[in-house]
């Protein structure tokens, strides 16, 4: 089954957002009214491919049952680990698989992956098809407008096109303008003359901006041929952006709660978790020397500290947020932050 082909239209997408949509958050927001796909934080193929840097990504990669249907994004710049890598996510739980070719981030590029593809578009290719030809799963495109200027979306979004992904995700700025100036929602046509030209059958997916689920119906009746929308940042201002609920401070903080209580599940247990999964060596995607790995060297005990980034996300728009924030945001353990919330919400 094509997941691509069996989304509602418009269909609605959680941005794959690093350091932000993992498997905790992802959940989170399932609760809170789930977007018709997710997507992983990227992971890089070279780390997938080799020995020491696996369990790594296969830690990112892990899902939860609320995530199904998921997709899987990947960045990099080797063709072969782009195969070793789409070859491996079939066996595990995802619909699909999705090449970045957008990420801002210096380290990223100087590593030639991300936005980088944008000037190296030969290679890009070859990614694109040693990542199909290894994988029964859809394989779609996440990219920008260019690398500098605008015009390049001309060239650079017709070469993607040729290759006939599954689907295409726009965001819509180049590298350069990375997330400073408004979305240039005024390219929304010529984007889809483009796809209706090019690649008929690949879904076009616009991102930049689009704050809930209203707004990206308001788009899709301005714009029918847009298959689907994707939320980022969105998901900050409302937890619920795609239910276009307004919560509740109650209901805010039942997912903080419930953040926390991921939390701590998975800094108890997460590498337990998926190492049991591959108890049998035969079947280990990490052959050798895996289980001499010191456990220390390769324990997920993420720190308290960035958990405290999403409590702005909950604790937010209702009277007295700002000081229990403040009080959340001087706290150093799960413990603290729980007698914190029983002692201001009681
Ligand atoms: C904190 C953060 C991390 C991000 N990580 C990724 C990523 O791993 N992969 C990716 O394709 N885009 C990533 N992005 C870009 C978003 O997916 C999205 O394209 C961008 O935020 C624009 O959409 P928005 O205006 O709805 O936020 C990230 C964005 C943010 C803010």
């Amino acid at each position: 089954m094509n997941i691509w082909e069996n989304l509602p239209k418009p269909f609605l997408i959680l941005a794959p957002m690093e350091g932000v949509t993992d498997i905790m958050f992802r959940q989170v927001i399932a609760k809170a009214g789930r977007p018709d796909l997710f997507f992983t934080e990227f992971t890089n193929v070279s780390s997938y491919a080799s020995e020491k840097g696996r369990w790594n990504a296969l830690e990112r990669l892990q899902v939860a049952p609320t995530d199904s249907p998921i997709i899987a994004q990947i960045w990099g710049k080797n063709p072969e680990h782009f195969s070793e890598c789409a070859s491996a996510l079939a066996s595990l739980e995802f619909s699909g698989v999705d090449l970045n070719f957008g990420c801002p981030d210096k380290h990223v590029n100087k590593a030639g992956g991300g936005a980088a593809m944008i000037n190296t578009p030969e290679l890009a290719v070859a990614c694109y098809q040693n990542a199909k030809q290894s994988t029964n799963l859809p394989v779609s495109i996440k990219t920008r407008l260019g690398w500098a200027s605008l015009s390049e979306h001309q060239t650079w979004l017709p070469t993607l096109l040729e290759q006939h992904p599954a689907a295409l995700t726009v965001h819509l700025r180049t590298k350069k303008e990375m997330s400073k100036v408004p979305a240039h929602y005024e390219l929304i046509p010529g984007i889809i003359t483009l796809r209706n030209q090019i690649s008929p059958q690949t879904k076009l997916v616009i991102n930049g901006d689009i704050r809930d689920r209203a707004h990206a119906l308001e788009l899709h009746a301005k714009y029918p041929k847009i298959d689907g929308f994707m939320i980022g940042r969105g998901v900050f201002q409302n937890p619920y952006c795609f239910t276009n609920h307004t919560p509740t401070c109650e209901e805010l903080m039942e997912l903080l709660k419930m953040h926390l209580d991921l939390y701590e599940d998975h800094a108890n247990g997460f590498l337990g978790g998926i190492r049991s999964r591959y108890e049998d060596e035969a079947t280990s995607p990490v052959k050798t020397g895996a289980r001499s790995v010191p456990e220390k060297r390769h324990s997920h005990d993420p720190s308290y500290e960035p958990l405290k980034h999403f409590f702005k996300i909950y604790v937010n728009n209702f009277p007295g947020a700002k000081d229990l924030r403040a009080k959340l945001m001087e706290t150093h353990s799960v413990a603290e932050a729980r007698q914190i919330l029983a002692d201001n919400l009681s």
